[in-house]
């Protein structure tokens, strides 16, 4: 068991299998390099309320930057004994300059701590999730424009509809994920980063030394910092008992999982013998240890399965924080597996997708097979009726009959002769019903559409 940063008040040892179980080192350790942003902060507000000497508070923040370095350069260790990160670095720091150590956590609490922390946290991961957001953005629009040229079976109830531009069904996910980019932007320009709480009163220390310190530190991370708004704080008592930034994120990244989800279960469907659309790349599929011919579609498997996980994240903290009472609460520590959890699975989907996505191949003859099928062009046949006068349920009656005595009948509706298709419309004719079932027709005749360009260009973030 580590130095702890508690215990006066103890007549007797904590019982050494309660600490294991309410230790947070084994994952809070991933906040090591904004716990020690905080105690930067905390270093230059000490000093400018006099509470630390000059020299002394040069020689922490040498020394935290040290450590920061070690994070940044992958060389951190955390020791497994410690309770928490806050007490890990704490015990750090202690080491490096000993006795003077004693002063870093001056009214301080790992209260304040650990909400800006996790601040930090979901800051820097939205920043690098909007970065691979944009990367599959432009990912999709090349490859809509790699086959612009081509129509599919467009399908509601997963039954065939309509035919569709390629350009068009790629679009689709780009809106999706275009809309998930949106709200992740707006959730990190509104994100603020508090110092100052104490345990949740406020502290002793002046809001002014606060505001100074923020300023600095500014300073000297050199702009890096410039996108997040650190403050000091509005009101103590909610910042530190808050957690609604962290269901946020996770709601954000819910709804970008389901996206990926969906994605992946088309992508699944459309590579299937029965539908065989396309050809999935080898690099991200497995083989089968007893039956020689298979492919098996694992990442995109895995990708939909982990949306289980996913929501289950966000559930776990939103009935976590249910009827907790104000302020911090142990229970609050739970959160951060959880986000952890959700922001690992969804980049490491994000990036894998992107590369599946430039290396799927497109069956065009299958696909040109399917488009064969005329029940996919029957609502093109009433729109044209509908051009030629006839009243909208009189030509969806008439289209539906033909349709029905095609398939009784085994005859295909192009091949039927004038004779039989005016039996069902006198303005049907057998040349005419050729240029209509036809996939460029279909997909020309939509004319609420913004003319089938590429949809907009990926974001500039
Ligand atoms: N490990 C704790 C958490 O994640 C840090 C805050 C501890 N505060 C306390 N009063 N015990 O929530």
């Amino acid at each position: 068991m580590a130095k702890k940063m508690w215990g006066g008040r103890f007549k007797k040892k904590v019982d050494s299998y309660f600490f294991e179980f309410q230790k947070s080192i084994s994952y809070d350790y991933k906040l090591a390099e904004y716990d020690i942003y905080h105690s930067i902060i905390h270093v230059i507000a000490l000093k400018e309320a006099n509470i630390l000497e000059a020299p002394e508070a040069k020689k922490l923040i040498s020394v935290l930057s040290d450590i920061s370095k070690e994070v940044k350069e992958g060389r951190f260790k955390p020791n497994p004994n410690s309770e928490d990160i806050h007490t890990d670095i704490q015990n750090r720091v202690e080491k490096k300059v000993g006795k003077l150590a004693h002063k870093l956590h001056t009214l301080r609490s790992r209260n304040d701590q650990v909400v800006f922390d996790e601040k930090w946290y979901c800051y820097k991961e939205g920043v690098y999730i909007l970065g691979l957001l944009n990367v599959i953005l432009a990912s999709l629009n090349h490859w809509g424009g790699k086959y612009r040229k081509v129509f599919i079976p467009g399908y509601t109830h997963t039954q065939r509809a309509q035919v569709v531009s390629f350009l068009n069904y790629t679009g689709a996910f780009f809106c999706m994920l275009e809309r998930d980019f949106e709200r992740m932007d707006s959730f990190l320009k509104k994100s603020s980063i508090y110092v100052g709480s104490g345990a949740l009163a406020g502290s002793a220390i002046p809001r002014s030394a606060y505001s100074e310190a923020i300023k600095k530190f500014l300073v000297h991370t050199k702009g890096e910092l410039q996108h997040s708004k650190s403050e000091t704080v509005r009101n103590s008592l909610d910042n530190v008992a808050s957690r609604d930034f962290v269901i946020e994120f996770l709601s954000i990244l819910s709804i970008l999982q389901m996206h990926l989800s969906r994605m992946a279960e088309d992508f699944i469907m459309y590579s299937t013998k029965e539908f065989g659309f396309f050809d999935l790349p080898d690099e991200f599929c497995t083989g089968s240890s007893l039956m020689p011919h298979k492919k098996n579609p694992d990442f995109l498997e895995l990708a939909r399965g982990n949306t289980g996980r996913v929501y289950g994240n966000l559930l776990a903290v939103l009935i976590t924080m249910k009827g907790l009472p104000l302020t911090y609460n142990r229970d609050m520590q739970l959160d951060k597996e959880p986000l952890f959890s959700s922001t690992k699975i969804v980049k490491d989907e994000l990036k894998i997708m992107n590369d599946l996505i430039s290396k799927i191949k497109l069956n065009k003859d299958r696909i040109e097979l399917v488009l064969e099928d005329e029940e996919l062009y029957a609502t093109e046949l009433v729109e044209f009726l509908v051009y030629e006068g006839v009243p909208f349920s009189d030509a969806h009656k008439v289209i539906g009959k033909l349709t029905v005595y095609s398939r009784d009948k085994n005859i295909k509706i192009k091949d039927m002769p004038d004779k039989t298709l005016k039996t069902f419309n006198e303005k049907l004719n057998h040349r005419l019903v050729r240029k209509i079932m036809n996939p460029e027709y279909a997909v020309s005749s939509k004319k609420s559409l913004s003319a089938h360009k590429r949809v907009s260009s990926a974001k500039s973030k």
